[in-house]
């Protein structure tokens, strides 16, 4: 649609699953198995948006706490993720933020890994997990479904490997691919107010090459790319299909799961965007302006 070549891309995989059953310390894991020893420093700080390398080629993650980013950006009918892996602990077995996630899942026509956690635990029970999922239509395939199911320990890293695996399986049968050339579009996987730096989003770039300098319409914000950084927080260029980054110089903070468009007038942005805020009496004076 945009005239430029679509090319293989990395798959987005977004992690879900009940509270405490072990999103993040599985990204975690995942994310400091990968690190180089040395370049991890001492701080693991908190992020919604990596990527990884593998032997396999690239994988993007999502953490999602609380949902509130996914199901935002499944409202807006921006489908931000490829794959989800879903999360259980083997301990505790399907619960209520458990089914939400299937159902989203399955309602954004998702494939979904499941990664049943917390194998190291004494009272671990897998066999409960298959069979209150496979109740719920998620079905494993060594029970004649479609899903894979995968027993890991984001504690000890058993079975990790595997699920990576697992993952990269399921992304090569999507073959996914998008331009990694032309104006950007992205959606926005979460949004901070920082206080030196101004409005800092995270911004999963999904088609094109977002470069420094973009003027950028996010939601109702606007804004031109001041700098832009990776998950490392180093400063970067360019970043193109399936690749998070942070990004600074909007004017206020956009919603997770707003869709971002480089546009190429700055002018044009500030009036959508104003208008979007319903500010109609700035609009037309910026028109006046003109
Ligand atoms: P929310 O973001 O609050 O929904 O939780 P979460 O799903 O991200 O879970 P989190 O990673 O915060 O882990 C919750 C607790 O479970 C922490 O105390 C972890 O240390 C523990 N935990 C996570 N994975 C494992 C595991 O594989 N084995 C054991 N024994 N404990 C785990
Ligand atoms: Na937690
Ligand atoms: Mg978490």
């Amino acid at each position: 649609e945009t005239g430029y070549e679509a090319k293989p891309r990395a798959p987005v995989v977004t992690v879900m699953g009940h509270v405490d059953h072990g999103k993040t310390s599985l990204l975690d894991y995942i994310r400091k198995s990968r690190v180089q020893a040395g370049e991890a420093g001492g701080i693991t700080q908190h992020i919604g948006a990596y990527h990884v390398e593998t032997d396999r080629g690239m994988v993007s993650f999502l953490d999602t706490p609380g949902h509130a980013a996914f199901t935002a950006m499944r409202a807006r009918g921006a489908k931000a993720t490829d794959i989800v892996i879903l999360v259980v602990a083997a301990d505790d077995g399907v619960m209520p933020q458990t089914e939400e996630a299937v159902q989203h899942a399955k309602a954004a026509g998702v494939p979904i890994v499941v990664a049943v956690n917390k194998m190291d635990k004494e009272d671990a029970d897998p066999d409960r997990v298959k069979n209150e999922l496979s109740a719920r239509d998620v079905i494993p395939e060594e029970w004649g479904g479609d899903t894979q199911f995968m027993p890991v320990s984001a504690l000890t890293g058993q079975g990790v490997e595997e699920l990576l695996e697992a993952v990269i399986l399921q992304a090569e049968v999507l073959e996914l691919t998008a331009p990694d050339e032309g104006p950007a579009r992205g959606v926005v996987v979460e949004s901070r107010l920082d206080k030196g730096r101004g409005p800092v989003a995270t911004v999963l770039v999904q088609a094109g090459m977002l470069n420094q300098g973009d003027n950028i319409l996010v939601g109702q914000q606007f804004g031109r790319v001041r700098a832009m950084l990776d998950e490392d927080g180093r400063p970067i260029k360019a970043a193109g299909p399936s690749i998070p980054v942070e990004i600074l110089g909007l004017d206020g903070t956009p919603d997770a799961g707003d869709e971002m468009l480089v546009v190429r007038d700055e002018r044009k942005a500030r009036e959508i965007a104003l208008f979007r805020q319903g500010k109609f009496r700035e609009v037309k004076l910026a028109r006046q302006q003109a």
